[in-house]
């Protein structure tokens, strides 16, 4: 087919107009939108890959330092209480220990703003950090000891003798939470409550109605790589090899801890493995750099794995009712998605699970609410997909109960309910191909093969065909900013204070560069994970490709005024305006004129320029204010459940995707197979167990604590629509988090239909089928 791809090579050759502010409202579409065969969408291996695989990527575990000293911390064994006494002199008097730090000698530190607090505040909590004898949760830090080798530290704190005073206020189960009365839940400063017309009485009136309970318990964070740093003072200088998906916010609250300018702290995070919202700011960093600050010494400080269920938060648990009413052609009068969550004292965190009622279905009537009770445990924190991913557990699962008490397909019923504008604002969506992912899903499934609920045997396996649709919002975040550096080789250099945390951030935003600039990949460097970069750029909630694109959007407009300025009267481009040229073959070209051409590296010879930089912020994200923004999935699960032990097996899954443009299929194929993988876990193991009576958690180890293993993940399918979204940088929506959203609800209504069994509790284990 040469014509077309004859077609296809002129598109990828056009140069790439600079459009003003184009995806904001009244602006013209990215540009880039319209690359659709060249770098943008192009399959490229990580960058980093290699590096990795070979050991050469240093973590922040890693880095070498004189003098290095290792740190150990020991936990509460109370929930509430104080410190009654504490005997460090064993510790002290140890092999190889350098510092023994409580309390009593710690340096004064404020609390540490905590996360949605203020801009940049990233902290995990706003507990006092190690000032007094207080206990708010089993696990708190209550020491830490420093010395020369890990072993000696971990040693030394084993004989730190602590006597407690328990508290009578202290509250360790969520019934006693709820004894004492709940509160609304706010989440980002917004009351969570939502209500379009009397939803209960509708519900009532409707000839057909479900009306259920559903629970998930507590999850902990479990990334391949543990929390970890290596920090010094140099001079008044405080200097942190993290591993963080947020350098600028952690530097900033830090600094506030110590009483000290943000720009004396500074922070890197080359690479991270792994961080879904606990690669933050916890207790440890802030011990860790008051202990270096004593001993005036470097410390290294690793999280064991247990270390992490004690002080880094988690997913907390819910209690959910979803009730629907529904007309006899499956329309819904009511939905209606209420209940409680807990949190702690001390962080402000709700897990805001009523968040995909807002614009999954259409519905005549609404009702939305998250109430809150307080527990002492390690504080709340987001956990990929906070809200979305247990959320769709209660509203899939209820939309499937009621297709089956109905007798409508499950996919039909949930197309009969798709809404043409956002059901709970009226907003416009940018884009939205829920229909069309579920048709792509449902053939490529094979979903005509499903029968009735216990009908499919497979010798002593039952076995069950579900689905379910995940959503998950399109977030730009203010503070975005980018430098690009086009040097006289005609290289660039773009940076940005953003993070790469094995998701392909550093590959695709290369890639994204290179287009803009109309260079190869190999003259383009990303620079990322150092707070001298510009930018306040939060890797998480799914918006860090976006507030980077933004950012570079806006950089890449300074850059062309600069060179267009250089250029002169003498180049071919003269007399053009900036957005009469784009970026191609190394250099810039008239948009109508492609023999009007001139390469960086001529405009900065000419000039007699060594390198041109430029810095600007992203505009606000005003696209937010003007449509209804989603990514979305279809997602298709088989299940055998075996009928002798109630062992839950995945035999298939597939992932139907609608988030825009994919900028690059390989690392977005992996992002939404990890995510599908994480909601397996969520499914059918993850579960924080506390000991009810002192708040302790029981199975901090990944012993006791189960995540799925190669053997428990079949083969993942994974397609999308590749639609681009007209209103984001790119075209491209979130891609993170969308994949666990939607995951716990398709393996249940699988399960459900294998066995005719419905579990309302997560995680599914065998002692609920049998
Ligand atoms: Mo994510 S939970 O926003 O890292």
């Amino acid at each position: 087919m040469p014509i077309i791809e004859d077609a296809i090579q002129a598109v990828m050759k056009k140069a790439v107009a600079l459009a003003p502010d184009s995806f904001i409202p009244g602006g013209k579409p990215d540009p880039l939108i319209r690359h659709r065969h060249g770098l943008i969408g192009a399959p490229i291996s990580r960058i980093d890959g290699p590096l990795k695989v070979s050991g050469r990527a240093t973590f922040a575990a890693e880095f070498p330092k004189e003098n290095l000293t290792c740190a150990a911390l020991k936990y509460s064994t109370i929930a509430r209480g104080r410190i009654a006494r504490i005997d460090t002199a064993a510790a002290e008097a140890a092999p190889g220990v350098a510092l023994v730090m409580t309390y009593k000698n710690a340096p004064r530190l404020e609390p540490m703003p905590p996360f949605m607090s203020q801009p940049k505040a990233a902290g995990g909590d706003d507990v006092p950090i190690m000032q007094d004898d207080q206990i708010h949760w089993n696990g708190q830090p209550v020491a830490l000891v420093l010395a020369e080798t890990q072993e000696q530290a971990d040693h030394a704190q084993s004989l730190i003798e602590v006597g407690y005073e328990a508290a009578s206020d202290g509250v360790t189960s969520l019934e006693a939470a709820k004894a004492k009365g709940s509160e609304p839940g706010v989440f980002q400063g917004e009351p969570l409550k939502l209500e379009i017309k009397d939803a209960e009485a509708m519900l009532a009136a409707a000839p057909h109605q479900i009306d259920v309970r559903y629970t998930t318990p507590r999850h902990n964070h479990n990334p391949i790589e543990p929390h970890a740093a290596t920090l010094a003072w140099e001079g008044d200088e405080l200097r942190i090899h993290d591993t963080v998906q947020a350098v600028a916010h952690e530097a900033w609250t830090i600094a506030q801890v110590f009483g000290i300018d943000e720009a004396k702290v500074r922070v890197t995070s080359p690479y991270v493995g792994g961080g879904f919202g606990c690669k933050t700011l916890w207790q440890h960093q802030v011990l860790a750099a008051a202990a270096a600050k004593l001993a005036q010494r470097p410390v290294r400080i690793v999280l064991s794995r247990e270390g992490m269920f004690r002080i880094v938060g988690g997913r907390t648990i819910t209690e959910q009712r979803v009730a629907l009413g529904a007309r006899a052609d499956g329309t819904l009068d009511a939905l209606i998605h209420t209940g409680t969550v807990a949190m702690t004292p001390h962080n402000n965190m709700p897990e805001p699970f009523v968040l995909p009622a807002r614009s999954a279905y259409a519905s005549r009537s609404f009702l939305l609410d998250v109430e809150t009770v307080r527990l002492n445990m390690t504080a709340n924190t987001f956990m990929r997909a906070p809200g979305e991913a247990v959320g769709t557990f209660g509203l899939e699962s209820a939309i499937d109960e009621l297709a089956d008490a109905m007798g409508i397909d499950p996919i039909e019923l949930r197309i009969r309910n798709e809404p043409q504008t956002d059901p709970t604002t009226g907003m416009a969506f940018s884009q939205r191909g829920v229909v069309g992912v579920w048709k792509a899903g449902r053939e490529r499934f094979g979903w005509e093969a499903r029968g009735a609920p216990g009908a499919r045997r497979d010798g002593d396996w039952l076995v069950g065909m579900g689905c379910a649709m995940g959503t998950y919002p399109y977030y730009r975040m203010p503070g975005g900013a980018a430098r690009i550096t086009l040097t006289k080789d005609g290289r660039a250099i773009v940076g940005v204070a953003a993070h790469e945390m094995g998701m392909g951030t550093s590959t695709a935003q290369t890639q994204i560069a290179a287009e803009r600039l109309g260079l190869t990949m190999d003259a383009v460097t990303f620079e990322y994970g150092d707070t001298q970069l510009p930018g306040l750029v939060l890797a998480g909630g799914s918006q860090q490709t976006a507030a980077i694109g933004a950012a570079v959007i806006a950089a890449h407009h300074e850059l062309v005024e600069a060179l267009l300025k250089l250029a002169g009267n003498d180049s071919p481009l003269a007399g053009l305006k900036p957005d009469e040229v784009g970026g191609l073959d190394g250099g810039l070209c008239a948009l109508d004129d492609e023999s009007r051409c001139e390469s960086y590296a001529s405009i900065l010879a000419r000039a007699k320029r060594e390198a041109v930089t430029v810095e600007a912020e992203a505009p606000m994200p005003l696209e937010l204010q003007h449509w209804s923004m989603h990514s979305h999935s279809a997602l298709f699960c088989e299940v055998g459940v075996n009928a002798v032990t109630g062992e839950v097996r995945v035999r298939r899954f597939l992932g139907s995707f609608d988030c825009g443009r994919i900028i690059n299929p390989k690392t977005a194929a992996s992002q939404f197979r990890g995510g599908i993988v994480m909601g397996l876990g969520l499914a059918l193991m993850e579960e924080t167990r506390f000991d009810e009576r002192t708040g302790r958690v029981i199975n901090p180890s990944l012993a006791e604590y189960h995540l799925p293993v190669h053997f428990d993940v079949p083969r993942i399918d994974v397609i999308w629509s590749d639609e681009p979204d007209p209103h984001t940088p790119m075209g491209a929506r979130g891609i993170g988090e969308i994949g666990i959203t939607g995951v716990g609800a398709a393996v249940a209504n699988a399960v459900f239909n294998a066995t005719a069994k419905r579990v309302r509790d997560l995680p599914i284990t065998l002692d609920k089928l049998l």
